[in-house]
């Protein structure tokens, strides 16, 4: 029987253990979105993880949705993550970046001249975002022209090779929570004519590009997706069928080799299995048609992650908040030890407090 301290490899990625730190967003880069000293020494505290998913992180200036979120489009931001990934792998951890482009979940005092943030939409959701006022409705956004989407998936595969600049082991392509990937795959929030709209395999064009993409620039085996077929987060309904439109991404993506899939099972950050679904999610026949490395996310405790890995369900077990309140997580899972408790206050925004403080066991 696997456990969740038996090393496994996802594409060329070699882990130590089946325990991953989950993309978890912060709000501390410092001036120029560009990651800081904390959190050179937050990634290392957290190295002992079998792969740490760095946070979400913008991939051109276009791309940002929220307050001192670190990006990954200047040379000083590569800068930056080069001496994050020098310490995790002095550690002996291995570290990929989350690349990210919110899409409509934004605000332009947060965008180049005050611009509005683009979609595959003109329609704003009902969500809010964090500026430097506070918590504010997400601003109108406008719809990209078919002709601009060729810049999109550029910004992605440079993005990519500035992440291997920067010393990564990979990326993960955030496709999940309603991000602009999401809003080009979901007919809930989709309503383009044309080759991006429409079709289910209209919907995933812009994702599949930007994969294929990613993967020809860095490798496929270095290169992940994260997914949330379910998931409502940032006020978005879900697509009229999930399992189609989801099921239909992972075997187009299957024959590229990727690394690994991510897979968010329920609602981000919530209930595992939503009361308003009218069916539950097979989240096992997408792992059959996907073929490659398989992580799982969302509530998942030493009981749930241990079973899980067990039963081959998954390769290896994301964890999030868990990890933000214990630094050596993976240590208190094998000794069954007693989990640091998560200041919530503390997660977005500040500095050194709720962030490089955590105890370790003695
Ligand atoms: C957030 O900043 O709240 C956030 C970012 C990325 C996610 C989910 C939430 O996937």
């Amino acid at each position: 029987m696997t456990t969740l301290f038996e090393p496994t490899r996802l594409g060329d990625i070699a882990l130590a253990n089946r325990i991953v730190m989950a993309p978890l967003t912060r709000n501390r880069a410092q001036a120029g979105n560009v990651p800081g000293p904390l959190t050179v020494e937050y990634y290392r505290q957290r190295a002992s993880a079998g792969l740490i998913i760095a946070e979400a992180t913008q991939i051109s200036p276009m791309a940002q949705g929220y307050l001192d979120t670190p990006g990954i489009h200047s040379a000083e931001q590569v800068a930056g993550w080069r001496k994050v990934t020098d310490a995790v792998h002095a550690a002996g951890g291995r570290i990929v970046l989350q690349l990210w482009h919110v899409g409509r979940i934004s605000h332009t005092s947060l965008l180049p001249g005050g611009a509005a943030p683009v979609s595959s939409t003109a329609r704003r959701p009902n969500a809010q975002t964090y500026t430097k006022e506070g918590f504010v409705p997400v601003s109108e956004p406008r719809a990209l022209r078919d002709d601009e989407l060729p810049g999109i998936v550029d910004d992605y595969r440079r993005a990519a090779r500035n992440a291997i600049d920067a010393g990564f082991d990979g990326v993960e392509v955030h496709a999940a929570n309603n991000y602009l990937l999401d809003q080009f795959m979901r007919d809930s929030v989709n309503d383009r004519s044309g080759p991006y709209g429409g079709s289910i395999d209209n919907r995933i064009r812009l994702v599949v590009e930007v994969m294929q993409a990613v993967a020809a620039e860095i490798g496929a085996a270095r290169t992940g997706i994260r997914l949330s077929p379910i998931t409502t987060f940032s006020d978005t309904a879900r697509d009229s069928n999930p399992q189609a439109l989801y099921g239909r991404l992972v075997e187009v993506l299957a024959p590229l080799g990727l690394a690994f899939v991510h897979m968010i099972e329920g609602e981000t950050g919530g209930p595992r299995e939503p009361a308003d679904l009218a069916q539950p999610f097979d989240y096992d026949a997408l792992k059959k048609a996907f073929g490659g490395g398989w992580i799982v996310n969302n509530g998942f405790d030493r009981a749930s992650a241990e079973a899980k890995v067990a039963a081959g369900a998954a390769d290896a077990i994301a964890f999030g908040k868990p990890f933000i309140a214990n630094p050596d997580l993976v240590r208190r899972l094998r000794e069954n030890a007693p989990l640091n408790p998560l200041r919530a206050e503390l997660m977005y925004g500040g500095g050194a407090e709720g962030y490089i403080d955590y105890p370790a066991l003695a």
